[in-house]
């Protein structure tokens, strides 16, 4: 019997997961733990939201004493970390938040952890799911293996590499089972339109501005959100204790390749002239202190656990592009009000 604590679960990789622990393990209960910020959205989950082995509590993982409150009524006995701060530029505006919920946050979840596991700790496990950002940035070459010393380069990769280490000092001084993945870009559905992808297919939809940062010469490495379910899952049924597994596709793009392949599918699904939509493309200033290249050597997850990546990327990106056509409404409340605010501020006009 598993109570699974799963914060942040009302964002996008974290609906993802929720879904499949839900769907796919009827027997554990499912406790889906989110403060619901401008990225959590209970919209995400509304397929499983009445599922008999589901419950969600709105709260902050910094509250102390909600925290130890629900370990105890709810009994937890394993934790899947991934509630966040998550968008890089929003953390170089705001770096004081970006401490508080991923370092506050995830000491506060480490000591309720603790307290209410110590007589049997072994038993458990505490899975926090990282970033592959805390590795720093690379040039053309190389990869970010799992031994790569830790190089964060802005305020959103220090606090989560403030936090994988917190993480590790719990198991080292108080013997926590912990378990910590470092995955790459992910994209797929339900992912706020903040970010790259969700934000260039909301603006061709518009016919807006396609604002890409610098020349777009940036590289990222993108995965499916699904596909990074499947791996938390794997890790957490079959991962070793104490391990860190880097997750990825091996799928390394171009911004600019991205944006302009995106604009190709965009334009073949709106009936739009080919080359219509990449009219938009509009370099603006970038990114302060932008890394320039992130590549994941995920080749420990797919030897020790035979996990690999389901999709090729351009099928990935078409079921996303139509996912995004299919549900406007959704693209629509999570877009009005503050998200106008927030693009006004960041990308003015
Ligand atoms: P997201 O921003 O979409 O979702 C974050 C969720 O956390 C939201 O539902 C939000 O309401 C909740 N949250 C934020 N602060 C909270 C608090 N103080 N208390 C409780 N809930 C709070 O993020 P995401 O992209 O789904 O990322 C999830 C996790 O995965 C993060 O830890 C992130 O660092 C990590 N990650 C993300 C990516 C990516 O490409 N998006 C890649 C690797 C790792
Ligand atoms: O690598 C994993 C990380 O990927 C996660 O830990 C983060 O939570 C997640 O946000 C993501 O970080 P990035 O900064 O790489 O993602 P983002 O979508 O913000 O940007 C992707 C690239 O696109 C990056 O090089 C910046 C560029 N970009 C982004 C936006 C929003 C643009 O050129 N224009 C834009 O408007």
């Amino acid at each position: 019997m598993k109570n699974i604590l799963i914060t942040g679960g009302a964002g996008f990789i974290g609906s993802h997961v929720v879904r499949l622990f839900v769907n796919q393990y009827p027997p554990y209960n499912i406790i889906n733990l989110d403060s619901l910020t401008y990225a959590g959205n209970l919209e995400n989950l509304k397929d499983i939201e009445n599922s008999p082995n589901y419950i969600f509590i709105k709260g902050d993982i910094c509250n102390e004493q909600l925290i130890d409150t629900v370990f105890k009524e709810q009994q937890v006995t394993d934790v899947i970390h991934l509630a966040a701060e998550s968008h890089v530029d929003r953390s170089i505006k705001d770096p004081l938040s970006f401490v508080q919920t991923n370092v506050f946050g995830t000491v506060n979840l480490l000591n309720a952890a603790m307290n209410a596991w110590k007589e049997n700790v072994t038993e458990h496990i505490f899975f926090h799911v990282s970033t592959d950002e805390v590795y720093g940035s690379l040039d053309e070459d190389g990869y970010f293996l799992e031994t790569t010393p830790y190089d964060p380069q802005s305020p959103y990769s220090a606090s989560k590499a403030g936090s994988d280490h917190f993480v590790r000092a719990w198991a080292n001084t108080y013997k926590l089972p912990i378990k910590i993945t470092n995955c790459s870009n992910n994209y797929g559905p339900n992912q706020f339109p903040e970010k790259l992808i969700p934000l260039m297919i909301n603006n061709i939809k518009n016919n807006k501005p396609l604002p890409v940062y610098g020349k777009g010469e940036n590289v990222r490495d993108w995965l499916y959100v699904i596909d990074h379910a499947r791996a938390i899952d794997e890790v957490f049924h079959r991962g070793k204790p104490g391990e860190t597994y880097n997750v990825g596709g091996f799928n390394e793009w171009k911004n600019i390749d991205i944006v302009r392949l995106l604009c190709g599918v965009m334009d073949r699904k709106l009936g739009r002239p080919e080359g219509e939509s990449a009219k938009l493309i509009t370099f603006v200033t970038d990114r302060a202190g932008h890394d320039l290249r992130y590549a994941i050597d995920a080749s420990k997850i797919m030897n020790d656990l035979g996990w690999k990546p389901s999709l090729q990327f351009e099928e990935g990106l078409e079921k996303t592009v139509d996912w995004y056509l299919r549900n406007g409404e959704w693209l629509e409340h999570v877009t009005s009000g503050a998200y106008q605010q927030y693009y006004q501020q960041h990308y003015g006009g």
